[in-house]
C-alpha cells in the first residue's frame, strides 16, 4: 500500500530546515532570532564558572555554543579555564585563542558540560490522534507548511520506539482527536550521548519544556525570525523549536530536575537590589550592585528566563557544589 502521503514526516523536514546544507543555524546567529540565558547576562556564565571551580575542575565545555557567548564570557571571568565549544556553525573569526571550536562532540570530558537552550532545536517525530481514534506521525509540506496524515503508529515502517515513548511520556487519549505528542526520544539520545562522554563531572542541560503533567495538548512547535515570534515552517528561513520533555530527559540520564530560579540562586544569583542608601555613599558600586540584581531579575524572572528547567547529572567522583549538594 501507498505511504498516505508524499510528504515527509516532521523530524526529517525541521532536520533539513535547520541543519541541511543550506540549513538555518548553518548560516544564522541565534542572538540574531532570539535572546538566551547567554544574551541576557554574565551572570550566567559566572554560575556556570562557580559551578566548575567548586566541583574542582578546569574545563568548561558548552554544547550547542551559537557564536561562543557563553565561553567569551567565562574566558573573561576565570582565564585559565579550558573551554570547548562544539557547534555546527565555523568558528567565528573574532573568538578569544582560549577557547576551542569543534563541529564533533568530543569522545571524552572530564569538567561541566552545559547545553543551553539545544534540546530544543533537536527535531523530533510529530504524532496526532486522528478522527478515528488511532494515533498517526504528522507529515509537513516544508515549502507551504500544509500538513498531512501519514501511517499509524502500529504500522510496520514505524519505528516501534515512537509508541513506545508516546505510551510512556506523552499518551494520546483516542477520544480526543487533533491531540499531538512531540516525540523526545530523539532529545533523550542526544542528551544521554553528551552525557556518556562524561568520565567525570557535572552534565547541565537547560531548555523551557514540559513534565508528564502539564504536557501542551495540541503541541508546542515554534518559529521565530528576527526577534520576534513567525508562523512555523520549516524551510530553513526561520528557527524551529519545540519544548523538551524533560522528565524524560532526566530519567534517561538519572538527572535531577529543578528550575533555573532555584539552580542559579544556589550558585549565587540572585535579583535583590542594593541598600538605596549606599547609593550616597559609593554611587558607583550602587549601580553596579542595581545593574547586576536586573540582570539577575531577567535571569530568574516568573513567566520568562525562571521557569526554564535545568537537568543537572553528576558524574563519577566529584566534590560536592552548591548546586549539587
Ligand atoms: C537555540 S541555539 C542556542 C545557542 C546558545 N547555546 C545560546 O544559549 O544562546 C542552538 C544552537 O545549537 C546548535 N546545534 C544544534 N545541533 C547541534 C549539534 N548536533 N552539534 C553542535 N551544535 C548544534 C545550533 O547551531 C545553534 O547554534
Amino acid at each position: 500500500m501507498p505511504p498516505p502521503t508524499s510528504d515527509p514526516p516532521w523530524k526529517a523536514a525541521w532536520d533539513d530546515a535547520l541543519y541541511g546544507a543550506a540549513g538555518f543555524f548553518r548560516r544564522e546567529s541565534p542572538s540574531a532570532h532570539f535572546r538566551t540565558s547567554v544574551h541576557a547576562s554574565p551572570l550566567f556564565a559566572r554560575a556556570l564558572v562557580r559551578l566548575v571551580r567548586e566541583a574542582g575542575l578546569d574545563t568548561l565545555v558548552d554544547i550547542g555554543a551559537g557564536r561562543g557567548e557563553l565561553l567569551r564570557a567565562a574566558h573573561a571571568i576565570d582565564p585559565d579555564l579550558d573551554l570547548l565549544a562544539v557547534e555546527v556553525a565555523a568558528r567565528p573569526d573574532d573568538l578569544p585563542d582560549g577557547i576551542t571550536w569543534t563541529t564533533a562532540l568530543p569522545e571524552s570530558v572530564e569538567g561541566v558540560v552545559v547545553a543551553n537552550e539545544w534540546l530544543d532545536n533537536i527535531p523530533c517525530h510529530v504524532v496526532e490522534m486522528a478522527p478515528d481514534g488511532v494515533a498517526r506521525m504528522v507529515h509537513v509540506d516544508a515549502r507551504t507548511g500544509t500538513e498531512s496524515l501519514g501511517h499509524p503508529l502500529t504500522h510496520s515502517s514505524v519505528p516501534s520506539s515512537i509508541s513506545a515513548w508516546v505510551d510512556r511520556w506523552w499518551p494520546l487519549d483516542p477520544a480526543e482527536p487533533g491531540t499531538r505528542a512531540e516525540v523526545g526520544s530523539s532529545r533523550d539520545t542526544a542528551w544521554a550521548d553528551v552525557v556518556r562522554r562524561v568520565t567525570r563531572g557535572i552534565a547541565v542541560t537547560v531548555d523551557y519544556g514540559h513534565m508528564l503533567e502539564s504536557r501542551p495538548p495540541f503541541g508546542s512547535l515554534r518559529s521565530y525570525r528576527d526577534g520576534g515570534e513567525v508562523d512555523v515552517l520549516p524551510d530553513g528561513s526561520r528557527d524551529v523549536t519545540a519544548p523538551v520533555a524533560l522528565d524524560a530527559v532526566a530519567e534517561r540520564v538519572a538527572g535531577t530536575v529543578l528550575t533555573q530560579r532555584a539552580a542559579l540562586a544556589r550558585l549565587g544569583v540572585v535579583g535583590a537590589r542594593p541598600p538605596l542608601e549606599t547609593a550616597a555613599s559609593d554611587p558607583q558600586g550602587y549601580l553596579r550592585a542595581l545593574s547586576s540584581a536586573t540582570e539577575a531579575g531577567e535571569l530568574t524572572a516568573d513567566g520568562g528566563l525562571g521557569d526554564l528547567l535545568w537537568v543537572v547529572s553528576v558524574v563519577g567522583e566529584v566534590p560536592t557544589t552548591s548546586l549539587t549538594g
